[in-house]
């Protein structure tokens, strides 16, 4: 560790509490953070570990809304269900606090007011929408009508869900207020900015200058932000959720959840340790590091620390590895559309299976990109690497041990060249560990580890040491005693990322480990009993992957056919005005399919001949997606029969199909009603 730094204060970003966490949070934020913590304790570091449920803003007051309750009520269910979910995974932070606590309420209101007391903030009158109706300022979230760039009902006030553009509430067309259905009116009034322009040579100095051992996604992302030029930020809200402005005529506002979460690591810290917490905040020689995801970055690395430079005495964070985005069965993790596997229902389905989410979740970080998560892969990765190699070894060499020397640790006796591989292969291992992890490169940490489990396994398979118990038992012992060295460099090195494996393989091994020991050649001494053989990983079963496929399957079809209804009920607006001559030069008639058949590499087209009662001719049209040739054969349908002729993929088409065609490109032929004869005139 950094001599210049006496301790490390890690915080996890707060997780909204308007719903469960997800795999992408855990990849994202939680799952590194964890393995970073594990690791800094196993060396000894003096390391605080801080979270909590982030409790305020206007997604909870919609949410408590539609659900009838009160916003309260809301935070209250999710905290219960994340922290639960934190702990079944083996994430145990000192504190998961949470933002609706009255320390929180103290510590947000005093930094506010210092900041406003000392002259830090400015202020500006501006207008707001407003509901006459319900007599409030409206978020906005709260704010619908029909979006300006798509046509689509429904967009909110900053953003359409539809087309995903970003909008503000003057944009919207037709706009109305979510509470009461008003028209909501402009109103004026006043917020506090923090002017971040007045940050911004000290921000580019810190960052730019100071931390370009950053991530290059975050370096990037900051630098572009700077590049852009910063605006003063509004840090007061007219809402009636968060922590009240502490002055006066400061009625019904709040502070802007995104100023109160970031001092929720700080009030968390304090609610732990009431009389301890400012060595932690205030002493230059603590080491801060922000875990978080890449949606956060601007809030820790710009706003956030331009909050603690304006309090003054905070240290600021030495680093931010952020991660970028984990998708889940290459499509966007999705609260709102139920697209995610979600903490707790893993934790339910996969019992005793934790480790496996923590491996292939490390093993598939998005560190440097975006990444996609399957079942299919984490299946693989599971039963291919987990059962099949660190298990397995493991399994054999304590079960041999049983076997040939009844649990008692042999002799290693003099050392064979492939001894001495294996041997020398470990703290080889360790050094790449160690600078991976210190480096926030946690993907490349678990492959070092795994490589242990990868030599271990490897070199029991050459060594074969139950063939040589039958000739050579003093071999075997050597063979079986390195065996169990490396069992124990495995529970050492796989501490922190799959600590429920570990802690059952230290009871196994019968014996208390330290990371310096990690790579020694006899760290459990000769002699030593050890326990017996337990499995420290399950396959898991293709029905367990199936349950998951089909669970997402449904998901996935219900929202399909939810965005196909509304599709078929849009009505394509009419066209503009013809005259009675333009209808009267289409010549429409009867005509019955004669044949019909795929046009060759092709999905839509189908090729018609048809008898129009003029002549026999073929006419290529695009329904295949709707007919196939067996449909069409015998047919009465309409077309049109001077159209001038196309050549589509190398076939000549002389006239044009009629059908009807619906919102969501769903198509239907026309059809008279009875019988006519082919050839007879429509018009
Ligand atoms: N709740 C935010 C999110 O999920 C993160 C808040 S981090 C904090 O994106 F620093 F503000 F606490
Ligand atoms: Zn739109």
């Amino acid at each position: 560790m950094d001599k210049k730094f006496k301790r490390t204060l890690v915080t996890c970003a707060l997780p909204y509490a308007n719903g469960p966490v997800h795999i992408g949070h855990l990849a994202g934020v939680y799952v590194p953070a964890d393995i970073y913590v594990r690791y800094l304790r196993m060396r000894g570091e003096d390391v605080l570990y801080v979270c909590g449920s982030d409790e305020h803003g206007v997604p909870i007051t919609i949410k408590a809304r539609q659900q009838g309750c009160s916003p309260q009520d809301i935070v209250d269910k999710y905290h219960s269900i994340i922290d639960g979910s934190f702990k079944a995974l083996g994430i145990n932070f000192d504190i998961y606090g949470r933002t609706s606590s009255k320390v929180h309420e103290a510590n947000a209101s005093e930094f506010f007011k210092k900041l406003y007391d000392e002259g830090k903030f400015i202020s500006r009158e501006s207008e707001q929408y407003y509901d006459p109706e319900a007599k409030t300022f409206l978020a906005d979230r709260y704010i619908v009508g029909t979006c300006p760039k798509c046509g689509a009902e429904g967009a909110y006030g900053d953003q359409c869900e539809k087309c995903g553009a970003t909008l503000s509430p003057e944009e919207l067309i037709n706009p109305k207020s979510k509470l009461s259905g008003a028209e909501p009116v402009r109103k004026k009034t006043t917020h506090w900015y923090l002017p971040l322009d007045r940050y911004e040579p000290w921000l580019r100095e810190w960052i730019l200058e100071g931390h370009k051992e950053w991530r290059p996604n975050v370096y990037g992302q900051v630098k572009s932000w700077l590049d852009g030029g910063l605006q003063p930020r509004a840090v007061t809200r007219d809402l009636d959720w968060g922590v009240p402005v502490p002055i006066e005529g400061a009625e019904g506002k709040v502070l802007y959840v995104w100023f109160d979460a970031p001092i929720g690591y700080i009030s968390n810290t304090i609610e732990l340790l009431p009389n301890d917490w400012e060595k932690w905040w205030k002493s230059e020689d603590t080491k801060l590091v922000h875990f978080i995801g890449k949606d956060n970055i601007v809030f820790h690395c710009i706003v956030f620390p331009a909050m603690l430079k304006a309090y003054g005495g905070y240290v600021l964070p030495e680093n931010v590895p952020a991660n970028e985005f984990l998708n889940l069965e290459g499509d966007k993790i999705s609260t709102s559309r139920n697209w995610a596997v979600w903490a707790h229902e893993y934790v339910r389905d996969f019992p005793g299976q934790e480790d496996a989410l923590r491996y292939v979740l490390t093993a598939n970080a998005p560190e440097t990109k975006d990444n996609d998560f399957s079942w299919k892969d984490f299946q693989t990765r599971n039963n291919s690497e987990l059962v099949a190699i660190f298990g397995n070894f493991v399994n054999r060499a304590v079960v041999l041990t049983h076997k040939y020397f009844g649990g008692k640790v042999p002799a290693c006796g003099e050392l064979a060249g492939i001894d001495r591989e294996v041997l020398d292969g470990v703290p080889e291992l360790r050094a790449s560990l160690e600078k991976n992890i210190e480096n926030y490169k946690f993907r490349e940490a678990l492959k070092d580890a795994m490589g242990i489990a990868r030599l271990g396994n490897k070199y029991i398979s050459d060594t074969e040491p139950w063939k040589v118990a039958k000739t050579d038992m003093e071999r075997c012992a050597t063979i079986l005693n390195i065996s169990l060295q490396l069992c124990a460099d495995l529970a050492i090195a796989f501490e922190p990322f799959t600590p429920f494996a570990t802690a059952r393989l230290r009871k196994m091994l019968g014996i208390e480990l330290g990371w310096d020991m990690l790579g020694g050649n006899a760290i459990i001494p000769e002699g030593h009993m050890i326990g017996e053989a337990e499995l420290l990983f399950t396959k898991i079963e293709d029905e367990q992957i199936q349950a998951q496929l089909d669970r997402l399957e449904k998901i996935r079809a219900e929202r399909e056919a939810a965005e196909k209804a509304e599709a078929a009920k849009q009505v394509i607006p009419q066209k503009e005005e013809c005259s009675f001559e333009d209808f009267e030069k289409m010549d429409i008639r009867t005509a019955t399919v004669l044949e019909a058949e795929r046009v060759p590499k092709t999905d839509k087209l189908l090729k018609l001949t048809i008898d129009t009662g003029i002549d026999k001719r073929v006419i290529v049209s695009g329904i295949a997606e709707y007919y196939s040739p067996e449909d069409m054969v015998g047919k009465q349908i309409c077309i049109l029969a001077n159209l001038k002729p196309r050549t589509i993929r190398g076939i000549e088409s002389h006239g044009m199909i009629l059908m009807a065609k619906q919102g969501d490109g769903k198509m239907r032929f026309i059809t008279p009603q009875d019988a006519v004869a082919n050839g007879a005139v429509v018009g």
